[in-house]
């Protein structure tokens, strides 16, 4: 009997220690509303910046994946500003009208996933908090045996009256092997540039 009530009681204590971890992470996690899926613009009343965003989306391993590989994608600030918040789906670059593909279980806590669309795919993913950030990491794999050419759009809000809508990656090409040509990384490319910049000058 008094064994019972101890299971009971650690029981409860186990719940109020487990509800006081949770609760706070969820009382300030903020990430955009569903309702932000259909235009990725934050309902806050202030039109969109029309500059040249100071966030970029970069998809470090260039222009083309291979056919069902996953991509990994860097939502990084390129100026000394930080973003509070974010929105990024991928579309295939001839219709901006679907997300697609799913995005991985973010590894760390600064992003979560969202369904934009009903068939509970995770095509979307946003910030859990509004912390300052420089870098976000994440995941997306191309729906199955996709060929087509992927385009990620973001959303990046600075501050309440300061984002930016629908930003742009490079595009990504499904293919079933990589072309020899194509530049591994923007790094490569800018090494090939400077060799070849160098060779000119040394004629
Ligand atoms: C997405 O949809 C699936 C299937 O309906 C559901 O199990 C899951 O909890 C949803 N996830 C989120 C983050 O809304």
């Amino acid at each position: 009997m008094s064994c019972h009530k101890k299971i009971v009681f650690s029981c409860a204590v186990v719940s109020v220690l487990l509800l006081s971890i949770l609760v706070p992470i969820h009382g300030i996690s903020t990430g955009a509303p569903a309702a932000a899926c259909k235009d990725m613009t934050p309902e806050h009343g202030e039109l969109p910046q029309t500059t040249t965003s100071p966030f970029k989306t970069e998809i470090p391993v260039g222009a083309y994946v291979l056919m069902d590989d996953s991509v990994k994608i860097e939502l990084r600030s390129t100026t000394s500003d930080t973003f509070k918040g974010f929105l990024v789906m991928a579309f295939d670059s001839e219709d901006a009208s679907t997300p697609i593909g799913t995005f991985k279980q973010p590894v760390n806590e600064l992003a979560q996933l969202m369904n934009c669309t009903s068939d509970g795919v995770l095509n979307a993913a946003t910030h859990t908090t509004s912390a300052e950030k420089t870098l976000v990491n994440l995941e997306w794999q191309p729906p199955k045996y996709y060929m087509g050419t992927a385009v990620f759009r973001t959303t990046y809000v600075k501050d309440k009256k300061t984002y930016w809508i629908k930003t742009e990656s490079i595009t990504v090409s499904f293919v079933m092997e990589i072309p020899s040509s194509a530049p591994r990384s923007n790094s490569v490319w800018a090494g090939l540039m400077a060799v070849s910049l160098l060779a000119f000058l040394m004629r």
